[in-house]
């Protein structure tokens, strides 16, 4: 455990290691039920698209293997099966797993995303879709992708980033800390999302830490005024 991370379980955003593991855990089995709607709400719809295009960029092969890594509610998986993968969708957090069983044939597995039950060189994509912001080792969670990847394969992940420009920085601050609480209903959860973001690696970080886990041809793309972003690469 690290003796030294603030402890103040109202605000998860705060902890760190273990006690960031069982805080999330708690806040996404409690926001589970709402998820999808909320999620459709705060995106205009718009993370579907986000997640076609993150599924473009994988270039899936018939029969290829696919995990959806923190898989939550399952919205990747459809698109990967679509796509021709035998697909496994993976997460920590049961109530959000068990939302995920209507969504698609994919096999589901409770697991932790800093210690995935695969074997290595077992998998040809991976996809994270606003996952890899909540593990509490992201270093760790980018080289178990690594590891269970095959050398070529592909990983693409999506996920909350700052604005650059700063007047959208500043609308999205507002919008964010305030209006989301409001409309989630769970204030403290939906306080986790914009601080949780704005804690979150950088663009540049969050690339150099795919390089470092053993991913080449590491790329970022911007969605939604820089609010959204998704980085992608290819396991040396
Ligand atoms: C914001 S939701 C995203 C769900 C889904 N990927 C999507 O695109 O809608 C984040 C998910 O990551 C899961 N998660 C967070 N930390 C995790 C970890 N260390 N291991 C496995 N799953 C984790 C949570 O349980 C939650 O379901």
């Amino acid at each position: 455990m690290d003796l030294t991370a603030p402890r103040d379980p109202s605000q998860p955003w705060l902890t760190q290691g273990e006690e960031k593991r069982r805080a999330v855990q708690n806040m996404f089995a409690r926001i589970a039920p709402g998820y999808d709607r909320m999620n459709r709400l705060m995106t205009a719809n718009s993370d579907r698209t986000w997640r076609r295009k993150a599924v473009q960029v994988l270039q899936v092969k018939p029969g290829q293997k696919a995990l959806d890594l923190c898989c939550g509610t399952g919205d990747f998986l459809p698109l990967l099966v679509q796509a021709g993968a035998i697909a496994w969708g993976m997460d920590f957090c049961l109530p959000m797993l068990t939302l995920a069983r209507s969504k698609s044939p994919a096999s589901l597995g409770l697991a932790d995303a800093c210690c995935i039950p695969l074997r290595s060189g077992s998998v040809d994509v991976v996809t994270v879709g606003w996952g890899i912001r909540n593990v509490p080792d992201i270093d760790l969670a980018h080289r178990e992708i690594a590891r269970v990847l095959k050398p070529g394969g592909r990983f693409v992940s999506l996920d909350m980033a700052i604005p650059k420009n700063p007047a959208i920085r500043g609308i999205s601050q507002v919008v964010s800390s305030t209006l989301l609480p409001l409309l989630g209903g769970d204030r403290e959860a939906y306080r986790y999302l914009p601080e949780s973001a704005r804690r979150f690696k950088s663009r540049e970080d969050l690339a150099q830490s795919m390089e470092q886990a053993g991913f080449k041809n590491v790329r970022y793309r911007d969605y939604a005024f820089g609010n959204v972003c998704m980085h992608w690469g290819v396991r040396a």
